[in-house]
């Protein structure tokens, strides 16, 4: 994954000094994280899946710049991460060119029905039941899970109720069209916002809870 791209996906959505917030929802002491960043007309990829407009070259003089201790100290408590097969297609293209892996030595899980390559121990392969993934293997054993993409599996997790936080990282750019951040949601999602962060690259990010799912 390119470098630009990792920062944004990784560290302009984090908090300021804080950790992801635990969720009243969870039954265990667990907290499922949806994170992407998005172009301001709401799309995480072009249609041909391409991220090239992550690299942006605008400057807001009043934005904040990231500690690098404090980023790494961050993600380390990210516990494991959970991506869509066409995803974790995109970060292999990304480290075969030489981007390296965005995802250091966490387990990976992704959601596939067909049959991928494997290029590390720590990535597993899921098709299923996704409620039943996350609230029977994932909550029991990881404290804080992050959904990192893309749209058609964010769609997913919360129109089936399991993601307690939803981290928006808005971008200083419009595409037109594209990949939506949550694919054909079909009911309100009540959020609360809790965090709202302005960065000296233009990138906006936003952090909600999740309040409830419309039945
Ligand atoms: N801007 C960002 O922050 C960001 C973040 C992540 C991704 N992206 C981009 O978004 C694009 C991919 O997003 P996307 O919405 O097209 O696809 P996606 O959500 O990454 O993957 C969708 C695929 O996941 C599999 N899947 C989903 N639920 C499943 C389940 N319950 N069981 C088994 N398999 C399941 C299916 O794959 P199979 O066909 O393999 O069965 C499905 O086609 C890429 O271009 C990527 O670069 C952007």
């Amino acid at each position: 994954m390119g470098l630009r791209l990792k920062e944004v996906l990784q560290k302009e959505s984090l908090p300021a000094n804080q950790p992801a917030a635990m969720s009243s929802k969870a039954t265990t002491d667990s907290s499922v994280t949806i994170h992407m960043a998005a172009s301001l007309d709401g799309f995480i990829a072009r249609k041909d899946g391409s991220v090239d407009w992550l690299e942006t070259s605008d400057e807001f003089a009043g934005g904040e710049t990231m500690d690098p201790g404090f980023v790494e100290a961050f993600l380390k408590t990210i516990d494991c991460y959970v991506m869509g097969s066409r995803t974790y297609e995109t970060a292999l293209n990304f480290e075969a060119k030489g981007f390296g892996w965005s995802y250091a030595d966490k387990p990976t899980f992704v959601l596939t029905r067909r049959e991928l390559p494997r290029t590390r121990n720590t990535v597993d392969f899921y098709s299923g039941d996704l409620a039943q993934f996350v609230n029977g293997r994932l909550r029991p054993t990881f404290r804080n899970i992050w959904f990192v993409g893309g749209g058609v599996v964010s769609g997913e997790c919360l129109r089936l109720g399991l993601a307690d936080e939803v981290r928006y990282s808005i971008l200083p750019i419009l595409i037109g069209d594209g990949i939506p951040f949550f694919e054909k949601l079909d009911r309100d999602v009540a959020l609360h916002l809790a965090e709202v962060k302005a960065y000296k690259s233009g990138t906006v990010a936003l952090r909600y809870e999740v309040r409830g799912v419309a039945a």
